[in-house]
């Protein structure tokens, strides 16, 4: 198994916010996405400010293909040095009504309370993840993160939302309806019923 090397050299080192064996992981947050055909993918924190992924090939065919995860280079070519490690997760990922490609978001915070999120357009001609330069708000480190995707049969209009409280601990989200890196992100709407 090639991913055993990556794990031990891991251990050679002081790794916060999760404890990492040969075969367990301890995360403090997590997300975890359906990438459809090729599999899941998971996203935690992964030490020194970075982001971690976790890929499995398991497809709802080959169940059992789900048991088998390995460290996978996705987010990581961002080279992300400042996520927070106390940094919650949220992630979406969907067949862009616009390319046809299976597109990803993942949003993350930064070490300065900035939500920060990162665009995949799934397109082979494209460079695997940028960073969307919107910072989405400056929040308390550790706030959590819930976002989704919205389109019907396939044709625009999409919306795309993600979920925070806000500095004052209020319900908020900021969304666009624009596919590609740079969300046109709405101004914060405070949720009320
Ligand atoms: C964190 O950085 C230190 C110093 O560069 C390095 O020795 C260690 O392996 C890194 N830890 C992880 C989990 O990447
Ligand atoms: C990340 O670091 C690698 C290795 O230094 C480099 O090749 C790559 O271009 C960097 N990625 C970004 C997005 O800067
Ligand atoms: C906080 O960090 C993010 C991510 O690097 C950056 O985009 C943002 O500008 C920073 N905010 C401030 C106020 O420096």
């Amino acid at each position: 198994m090639l991913i055993f090397p990556v794990i031990s050299a891991l251990l050679l080192a002081p790794v916060p916010y999760f404890v990492l064996t040969s075969s367990t992981i301890q995360p403090a947050k997590f997300a975890v996405l359906n990438v459809a055909t090729v599999g899941a993918r998971t996203y935690l924190y992964g030490g020194n400010g970075t982001i971690m992924e976790l890929s499995t090939h398991g497809v709802p065919s080959d169940p059992t293909a789900y048991d088998t995860w390995a460290f996978f280079p996705g987010v990581s070519t961002l080279n992300i040095t400042n996520a927070a490690p106390s940094t919650d997760f949220a992630v979406i990922g969907y067949t862009s009504p616009v390319t046809g490609a299976f597109t990803t978001r993942l949003w993350y915070q930064a070490t300065n309370g900035s939500i920060i999120t990162a665009y995949h357009s799934g397109l082979a001609d494209d460079p695997p993840w940028v960073l969307d330069p919107v910072v989405i708000a400056t929040v308390p480190l550790g706030t959590p993160l819930s976002a989704f995707h919205s389109n019907l049969n396939g044709v625009l209009p999409e919306i795309i939302v993600i979920q925070y409280p806000d500095v004052n601990g209020l319900l908020t989200h900021r969304w666009t309806t624009t596919e590609g890196v740079n969300g046109i992100w709405s101004a914060p709407v405070t949720i009320t019923t």
